[in-house]
């Protein structure tokens, strides 16, 4: 699977809401007035009201947007609970000579778009570091349990190339507790499926890099660079998901295509398409709430778990971390040491909204909150080691930075992280 092309200001997407002459503020509330009339008509002054709280949550902690239950309840697989204020995506990243926690050459399963190694990577240091948070320790991540754990049950993953990043990590993970006569992997259509024949379990992946249905769903002809989602559309791909026990979603990368985001009201098949453009934050918020509402009439909270993984930041150019001002994430061997990097803006926008939507919602989701700790590994991405799919011409050849991939993460490295934050928050919530 071809990854995403990099965020690229969209032009033809702003032609109604730029002409006249509006200004920016009145643009954008236009716009959000008219998001909140046609997609929340039903509930539109209550969410009226919301919206324009003056003092939005503007940092909610971890644990407020884990799943809350009352005393003495039990969340589904949870066999202990994480230590009391400890947020365990604050931390730092520490050497550790135990690493990585797979080879490379020894998972069969790792798509050759993230395979470093084999695509001659020189360094190797990036696969060593392990995720310290400060206020206590993560549990070692234990394949037998995870495996004991999914015995006769479905995990999915559903979401873009980073989710299937996590998606591959994770059966990277597990796959040397299984014997090698007693494994498969399946991909058709969207759905790939590795299976645990001796558990009789299933890690699936699921291709909805929006969650909703899109112009962008085929799951190898995708990169289109006008991309429409369709409002209210999420059970298109949600009837794949049904019957899933642990759920982990991502979505976000494909909603940065500029400032405003082109959202289908009708069908696909109409011949005159009905099109909203939104600000790209409601569009994104309008894609939560879809995903929310899915969850709430489809997941079982006494015997199922859903987790969302937040953004996965890219490291595009140099300059965000005082480097070079035409470089980017090539020949990047170390990370950022400034423990407040945060990167682009957009993706504090993003994470706004991320914050609000779930504060405001009873539906217990885990939120896996990556971004940060991610933010700091500029040497983590597969950059040019990795298969190139077209043929290099010489202008990219001498100038590796061109087509160097600062977006998807090498395996292993980064997302087994992912990973062991997902295993402590499954077991020690
Ligand atoms: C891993 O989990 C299995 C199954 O619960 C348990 O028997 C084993 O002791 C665990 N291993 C470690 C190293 O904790
Ligand atoms: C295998 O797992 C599926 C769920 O993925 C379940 O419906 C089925 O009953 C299980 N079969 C056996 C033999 O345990
Ligand atoms: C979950 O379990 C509790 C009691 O343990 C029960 O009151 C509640 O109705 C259950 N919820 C669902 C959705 O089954
Ligand atoms: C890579 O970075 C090092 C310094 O970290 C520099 O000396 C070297 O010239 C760079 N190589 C390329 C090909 O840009
Ligand atoms: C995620 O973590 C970052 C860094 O710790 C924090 O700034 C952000 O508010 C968190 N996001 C949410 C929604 O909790």
């Amino acid at each position: 699977m071809k990854p995403p092309p990099p965020s690229s200001p969209s032009s033809s997407s702003s032609s109604i809401l730029r002409k006249g002459r509006l200004s920016p503020y009145l643009v954008t509330l236009l716009a959000f007035i008219l998001f909140v009339t046609i997609l929340y008509g039903e509930d539109f002054s209550c969410i009226f009201a919301s919206q324009f709280d003056p003092h939005p949550p503007s940092h909610i902690h971890q644990s407020l947007l884990s799943i809350t239950k009352k005393k003495g309840e039990k969340l589904a697989f949870a066999i202990g609970e994480g230590e009391k204020g400890c947020d365990v995506f604050s931390g730092r990243w520490v050497w550790d000579d135990t690493r990585p926690l797979y080879e490379e050459e020894e998972c069969p399963y790792i798509q050759p778009q993230l395979t470093c190694q084999e695509h001659g990577r020189p360094d190797k240091d990036y696969r060593n570091w392990r995720w310290q948070p400060h206020g206590c320790s993560l549990p070692s991540f234990n394949a037998t349990l995870m495996l004991e754990t999914l015995r006769g049950k479905r995990m999915m993953f559903v979401g873009d190339s980073l989710n299937r990043g996590q998606y591959v990590s994770m059966v990277c993970l597990l796959h040397r507790a299984i014997p090698e006569d007693a494994k498969s992997m399946k991909t058709k259509g969207s759905l790939t499926v590795f299976t645990a024949k001796e558990y009789n379990a299933t890690i699936e992946f699921y291709w909805a890099p929006f969650l909703l249905e899109s112009n962008s769903d085929d799951a190898i002809v995708h990169r289109i660079s006008d991309r429409i989602v369709r409002k209210g559309s999420i059970n298109k791909h949600g009837k794949h998901w049904k019957g899933v026990d642990i759920m982990v979603f991502n979505t976000y990368l494909w909603w940065m295509t500029g400032l405003e985001f082109k959202i289908l009201q009708g069908s696909f098949d109409d011949e005159e398409k009905d099109i909203v453009i939104l600000p790209t934050e409601e569009a994104y918020r309008m894609g939560m709430k879809s995903m929310l509402r899915w969850v709430k009439k489809n997941m079982d909270p006494n015997k199922t778990r859903v987790f969302f993984t937040s953004m996965s930041p890219s490291h595009q150019k140099s300059i965000d971390w005082g480097g070079d001002p035409n470089g980017n994430c090539y020949n990047q061997t170390t990370m950022i040491e400034d423990p407040t990097y945060w990167g682009s803006d957009s993706r504090k926008g993003i994470m706004r909204v991320i914050g609000e939507v779930f504060s405001k919602s009873k539906v217990p989701i885990t939120f896996l909150n990556i971004t940060q700790l991610s933010s700091y590994r500029k040497d983590a991405h597969t950059s040019i080691y990795k298969k190139q799919w077209n043929p290099l011409t010489p202008e990219q050849l001498a100038n590796p930075a061109s087509y160097a991939d600062c977006v998807h993460w090498c395996l292993p490295g980064l997302q087994d992280t992912w990973n062991e934050l997902l295993f402590s928050k499954l077991f020690y919530p």
